[in-house]
């Protein structure tokens, strides 16, 4: 169904050992929409990624994406978890990309890409190749297919975890601070791209703490801290005019280590 949201997450809870990271969040996306979650660190913005796409089991509550429970399945009224292939299943339908790139060091940008298609995809390879060269192109990195990532700079190789997360053909992307590993002057190409995503119809989720982005790009802004959400709105309402004093101090912050 296209009318319904391609995320929906309920009540999601998450501990590790007696402390709670996640205490209740809930979260819709449209299709096509792109969310940007802020918050302090470790308010549970990565671990909330992390159990999106089964990085981490949950404890309560209910994701779902495209409208399957992630992870679960429902027999006789209790939930059970899913077999390993069909989590592996799920997992291939999300595209995420770290704060550290991730590449693999010994092939080059264009066999990053090709990877994961070829092999678990089974598409054939002169098709992965020729998508992947269109991917890399599409991210500015046409001329650059032949390099090993140690040959690439930071943005870059980000450049290329994103063409690599793409080329599974994901239904949603998550972005956990993708630029906050760059050098300053790398940022912009890297948001850039981003950018071209969400204007593309990209469904996205990204944690970022890049106010300017967030602000520019979003459909929704999620302000998260000790694992709840504290509010959440258009971005001109959450960043132009938190109701919140944990939200506005947080925005000052930002705002203030940009300047510095
Ligand atoms: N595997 C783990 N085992 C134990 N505690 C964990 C684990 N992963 C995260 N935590 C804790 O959970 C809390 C939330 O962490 P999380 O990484 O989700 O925060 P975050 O909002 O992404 O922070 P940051 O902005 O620093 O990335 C933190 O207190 C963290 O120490
Ligand atoms: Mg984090």
């Amino acid at each position: 169904m296209s009318g319904q949201p391609l995320v929906v997450a309920r009540n999601v809870s998450k501990s590790f050992g007696h402390v709670e990271v996640l205490k209740g969040i809930d979260l819709e996306v449209q299709r096509g929409q792109v969310v940007c979650l802020l918050g302090p660190s470790g308010s549970g913005k990565t671990t909330f990624l992390r159990c999106i796409n089964q990085l981490e089991t949950y404890d309560g509550g209910r994701i779902r994406v495209d409208g399957d429970l992630v992870g679960l399945e429902e027999r006789g009224g209790r939930l059970h978890r899913l077999p390993d292939k069909r989590i592996a299943a799920q997992r291939r339908e999300i595209g995420m990309v770290f704060q550290r790139f991730n590449l693999f060091p010994h092939m080059t940008a264009l066999e990053n890409v090709v990877e994961a298609p070829c092999q678990v995809l089974r598409e054939p390879r002169a098709q992965a190749v020729a998508r992947a060269r269109a991917l890399l192109e599409r991210v500015g990195l046409a001329d650059r297919a032949g390099n090993y990532p140690a040959q690439l700079s930071g943005g870059q190789q980000q450049r290329v975890a994103i063409a690599r997360a793409l080329a599974m053909r994901p239904k949603l992307m998550l972005f956990d601070e993708p630029t906050s590993a760059l050098d300053p002057e790398l940022v912009g190409e890297v948001l850039a791209v981003m950018k071209e995503l969400a204007a593309d119809g990209t469904t996205m989720i990204v944690v970022t703490h890049e106010v300017a982005f967030a602000r520019e790009v979003a459909d929704e802004v999620v302000f998260m801290d000790g694992g709840v959400v504290v509010e959440r709105g258009a971005p001109a309402e959450v960043i132009g005019a938190p109701k919140h004093e944990r939200t506005r101090t947080f925005l000052a912050r930002m705002r203030a280590e940009h300047r510095a």
